[in-house]
């Protein structure tokens, strides 16, 4: 197997005032394509900082980031947008999605930015809106909707590009525990179709689910178990 992801000593500091947050120190990872990997760890310890970083929506202090064998060090913000939206979805704990857009709007907005017509941004919207279970939600705002179902839409929206990576940050952590249970079993469906798959949870029980299990702590990988 290939990596679909590769950090090579990558660090993340923060100036702030006269201190330097560390918030990432020196991370260097491997993560397999198709695989399914959990990363946990206290709260500050700097998991969202990595997902950014791997999801190409920050750049690193130092290191070097690959993608899918391509090195990002040096990209400029074009180039790094275009690594966004043709290898990576991305999933939040508090969805992201736009209020004033319905379900098939915010789902087929990330093919808009791509220039795709409008006839084929509504039909894949519609597909894989389908593929989350919403088909009879299509014209619903995000306020007509429930935890879950944002989470679905999200998740559909991260879809609709059909990346190779899907990187979820926290995604069950707003909602109950059955709900959180149906929006782990869509990432588990994901990984059998062959996504590769980097969840951040704070649920060890979801996280021992996954092939594999990352601790950060202080900005440092404290453990990694497959
Ligand atoms: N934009 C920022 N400016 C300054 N410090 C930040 C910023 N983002 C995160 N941090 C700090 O970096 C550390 C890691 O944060 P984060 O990656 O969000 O942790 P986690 O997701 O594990 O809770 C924390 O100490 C946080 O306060
Ligand atoms: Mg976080």
């Amino acid at each position: 197997m290939s990596e679909a992801i590769l950090l090579d000593g990558v660090t993340r500091f923060y100036e702030v005032g006269d201190t330097t947050v560390h918030a990432l120190d020196g991370v260097s990872l491997a993560i397999e394509e198709k695989s399914f990997t959990a990363i946990v760890g206290p709260s500050g310890s700097g998991k969202s900082t990595l997902m950014a970083l791997i999801g190409c929506l920050d750049v690193p202090t130092s290191g070097r980031i690959l993608i899918d064998g391509e090195d990002t060090s040096g990209m400029d913000d074009d180039e790094l947008a275009y690594i966004r939206n043709r290898k990576i979805g991305f999933v939040f704990q508090h969805f992201s999605l736009l209020p004033k857009l319905s379900a098939l709007d915010n789902v087929s907005l990330p093919l808009l930015y791509r220039g795709t017509g409008s006839r084929e941004r509504r039909e894949k919207a519609e597909e894989m809106l389908e593929r989350v279970g919403l088909k009879d939600r299509m014209k619903h705002r995000p306020s007509e909707l429930s935890g879950g179902q944002k989470q679905r839409v999200a998740i559909a929206r991260a879809l609709i590009t059909e990346p190779a990576i899907i990187l979820a940050d926290e995604p069950t952590g707003a909602l109950d525990s059955a709900t959180g249970r149906e929006v782990m079993d869509i990432f588990h469906s994901l990984h059998r179709e062959g996504h590769t798959i980097v969840l951040v949870t704070h649920d060890q029980k979801l996280a021992s689910e996954c092939s594999r299990m990352i601790g950060i702590k202080d900005g440092r990988v404290e453990y990694d178990a497959s």
